[in-house]
């Protein structure tokens, strides 16, 4: 881990501000899940945005990348990975971010130069030939034969589509035992790129229109697994120090060597490592069936089935000695994981208990239905029963059918998937049914949890307590209601003791159909009356409360953990504020 601390200080030396890793989950670009450059956070700066920090910033940034989680399990893949980069916005440029990278890996790293090759742009229509890049080289000590130039796939810069561009010099290592060849030769496996310095001086729209960037940037980027392998003089990123005390708990969960288990080592190594960092992230993801959610389960699900392959017994808290193992390596980096480590191991756990109970079922369902199956590929409607009614990941249903040489239609699952997305996220624009802003499995929960609450309040505060508002999102619930005073600290505990108690109970909810008027007449509770059609629904949650509503809701109390008030305070006048959760 010392490369981290070298690299912060090393550019901290050269007038550089470090700025903190940001979350996983992007706070303000919900066109992606995840983060997955050093540079994403940073694309308003590079925009032209000026930076509280400054024109030079260097970091280390999480970053998770689930588009070819197949790979995992090779020498080289992860799901998560650190991204050590240094930026000029507008500051330097070629020269210095050349001069820098080079000094930092052949004075601090010790790197000899003989063996770095390095790569530049050769240029194309719109963009001339990086000659001033090679120069810097060449000046440098980087000798002409270690020197490619390459086209735009390799040597032209962009996340996406749009955004932030530009040329781009890369850096290689020779990584191999055999002698370092005189030439660079880019189709050679041998030589493994360890740094990429993008001259960023252009942004690319959507229609592709190419224009200059206000500033001329600079953003450097280098793989804290890849240049920790090298250094270390290894070619299994797995057998760095990094991976060195997590490997050694998954082998004393199994009673097996990593040698002979490797694939289902990394995979679980891996799998539960991004995990962790996803839950401990601040955007609170919790596992689901959409977006970050479902990668989430389909990470820990998948390290399960793993740790199945290796006999370790699933129910011994073999996930929270992995997890810790984790925890104790990063903790000191990263501040979420110092204080989520509770919140990391009940959702580790909690998951497993889930999948375990549902695994079964699944696992009978996918035997009634592959005996005697009449085709060699299972189509996407089982593929997406089993996801949607048995917790299994595509990736799951494939293994499985593998096992019984059955294709799985994986694309026609996917388009099922994604019109189940949408289905979901079309839900979270029906705001006004109670202020939900999506309808994932956790908002669905604090759905529920607010009727509880609401009718609690009733008994506990007054009768004519009436709810006023709500808003919900995966982290909180929070329930505006009319009422006259502050709530006593009395009040709050008694109102929380009865949500809890009913929790316990595990009332069924149920819903009616019925005439607006019949359901006033019943007593049902309702805010907005005038906003609903002739024809509403009723929900019950057991005799406690009958509210009228749009739903969703859960199938019965039981399983909404336990209800916390974390603030009451008052939001207008005669109007009361309860933010709360569910643990
Ligand atoms: N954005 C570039 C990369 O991800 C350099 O940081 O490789």
């Amino acid at each position: 881990m010392k490369i981290k601390d070298l690299y912060i200080d090393y550019f901290i030396s050269k007038g550089h501000k470090q700025i903190p890793s940001a979350p996983v989950v992007p706070e303000n670009d919900p066109s992606v899940l995840f983060n997955t450059a050093g540079m994403q956070p940073l694309v308003p700066y590079l925009m032209g945005k000026s930076h509280p920090y400054g024109t030079r910033l260097c970091d280390y940034q999480k970053c998770i990348r689930t588009n070819d989680l197949e790979e995992v399990g090779d020498k080289t893949h992860h799901t998560f990975f650190e991204m050590l980069g240094n930026w000029s916005l507008g500051d330097y440029f070629k020269k210095e971010s050349i001069e820098f990278s080079f000094e930092f890996l052949t004075k601090v790293l010790n790197i000899p130069v003989e063996k770095l090759a390095v790569t530049v742009f050769e240029g194309d229509k719109d963009i001339p030939r990086d000659e001033v890049s090679a120069n810097i080289w060449r000046e440098l000590g980087i000798k002409d034969e270690r020197i490619s130039y390459l086209g735009a796939d390799d040597n032209f810069w962009i996340a996406g589509e749009s955004g932030p561009c530009g040329g781009d010099t890369e850096i290689f290592y020779w990584r191999s035992e055999d002698p370092v060849p005189e030439k660079h030769d880019p189709e050679d496996e041998r030589w493994v790129e360890i740094w990429n310095n993008v001259f960023m001086e252009f942004n690319k729209d959507k229609d592709g229109n190419i224009t200059e960037l206000p500033k001329k940037n600079v953003d450097t980027g280098m793989g804290l697994e890849r240049i920790t392998a090298v250094l270390e003089g290894v070619d299994d990123n797995y057998k760095t120090s990094i991976w060195t005390n997590i490997i050694a708990e998954i082998e004393k969960a199994s009673n097996k060597k990593y040698e002979g288990n490797e694939v289902s080592m990394r995979i679980i190594a891996d799998h539960i490592r991004t995990a962790v960092f996803i839950s401990a992230d601040p955007a609170g993801i919790r596992p689901s069936n959409t977006d970050q959610g479902y990668i989430l389960r389909r990470l820990i699900r998948r390290a399960i089935r793993h740790a199945k392959k290796l006999e370790i017994d699933v129910n011994s808290d073999w996930e929270a000695n992995i997890a810790n193992a984790i925890m104790d390596l990063y903790e000191k980096y990263y501040v979420e994981i110092k204080e989520n480590r509770n919140v990391v191991l009940e959702v580790l756990k909690g998951e497993k208990v889930k999948f375990n109970r549902t695994l079964e079922k699944g696992l009978r369902e996918f035997e009634k239905i592959t005996n005697g199956y009449q085709f060699d590929c299972l189509d996407k409607d089982l593929a997406f029963k089993l996801f949607d009614t048995y917790g299994f990941p595509i990736e799951l249903t494939v293994e499985l059918a593998s096992e019984r040489n059955l294709d799985v239609d994986v694309n026609g699952f996917y388009e099922k998937y994604k019109e189940h997305q949408e289905k979901s996220r079309a839900g979270a624009s029906e705001k006004f049914k109670g202020g939900l802003a999506s309808t994932g499995e956790i908002e669905t929960k604090y759905h529920t949890a607010t009727h509880l609450l609401n009718a609690a309040l009733k008994v506990v505060v007054d009768e004519n307590v009436h709810q006023k508002g709500s808003n919900i999102t995966a982290e909180r619930m929070r329930f505006d209601f009319s009422c006259d005073h502050k709530l006593t600290d009395e009040e709050k505990t008694k109102a929380e003791n009865l949500v809890n108690e009913w929790i316990k109970m595990d009332l069924p909810v149920t819903s009616k159909e019925m005439s607006k008027e019949e359901a006033v007449n019943s007593g049902a509770e309702c805010m907005f009356l005038d906003r609903y059609p002739d024809v509403v629904t009723v929900y019950y949650i057991g005799d406690v409360s009958k509210e009228l509503c749009g739903g969703p809701h859960v199938s019965s109390t039981g399983c909404l953990g336990t209800f916390k008030i974390k603030k009451e305070e008052a939001s207008s006048q005669g109007v009361r504020r309860i933010k709360a959760v569910l643990e």
